[in-house]
């Protein structure tokens, strides 16, 4: 298992994915820690006009599993997927294998559904907005506590139906994300990410910000 952190740095450079699981349930407490550090979050004129549902129960979990199988079949061809052969221990079959697994066992694990209430005068990408800094503090606080925990693109394409019909999420409000949690099987970081310099420019695009970037 996975250990705890407090140290802020140490959480967000080792927050990695985590799609396998042990078979041992998220207590509530642990839970509502991660769901309170969500409402910690800044949004737009701080209306926090989100509301995050647990999905916990058999049919919950039933739907969530359909918008998983959807999400697969969608991301295979995209990714150029296939399910990995098990003799096959190289990086990308270990990746892929974990995340068939996830896909596949989607039906075993709570997870929890963020919706974010729309207003006419915002753009979607401005209310995601105020939905997604919500998802990274939850996702930090799972970290923190030893969860292991991954955002996933289940309530979209054919998932956002199934989870708006099984829900009940009124047509006023979006579907922002959707993340599954679990005790991890394996461990936590290091992140694998490109170089920083190739991240940001200084005063005009495309103008390497070396000169800022200290120690990078
Ligand atoms: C918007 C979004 C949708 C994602 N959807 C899925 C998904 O459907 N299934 C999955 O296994 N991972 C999904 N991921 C996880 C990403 O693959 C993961 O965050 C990325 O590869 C970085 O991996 P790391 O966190 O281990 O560094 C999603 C991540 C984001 C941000």
């Amino acid at each position: 298992m996975s250990s705890t952190s407090s140290d802020v740095w140490e959480v967000l450079s080792t927050a990695r994915t985590i799609r396998r699981f042990t078979d041992d349930p998220v207590d509530d407490a642990t839970l509502t820690r991660c769901l309170r550090a969500a409402t910690w979050a800044p949004s737009g004129a701080n209306a926090q006009a989100w509301r995050f549902v647990v999905l916990r129960s058999p049919e919950l979990r039933a739907a969530v599993a359909r918008a998983a199988a959807d999400a697969l079949a969608v991301i295979e061809p995209v990714y150029g997927m296939t399910r990995p052969s098990t003799d096959d221990t190289g990086p990308v079959a270990r990746n892929n294998r974990a995340t068939y697994e996830l896909h596949d066992r989607a039906a075993e694990f709570t997870s929890v559904l963020f919706t974010q209430k729309k207003f006419p005068t915002a753009s979607e990408l401005l209310l995601g907005g105020s939905i997604f800094p919500a998802m990274q503090n939850f996702l930090l606080a799972a970290r923190a506590q030893g969860l292991g925990a991954c955002l996933t693109s289940w309530a979209s394409y054919g998932g956002e139906a199934i989870l708006r019909e099984a829900v009940g999420v009124p047509d006023d409000h979006l579907l922002g994300g959707h993340i599954v949690l679990g005790w991890p099987k394996g461990r936590h970081g290091p992140l694998r990410r490109r170089p920083l310099r190739d991240a940001v420019y200084l005063d005009h695009w495309g103008t390497p910000a070396d000169s800022v970037l200290e120690g990078d």
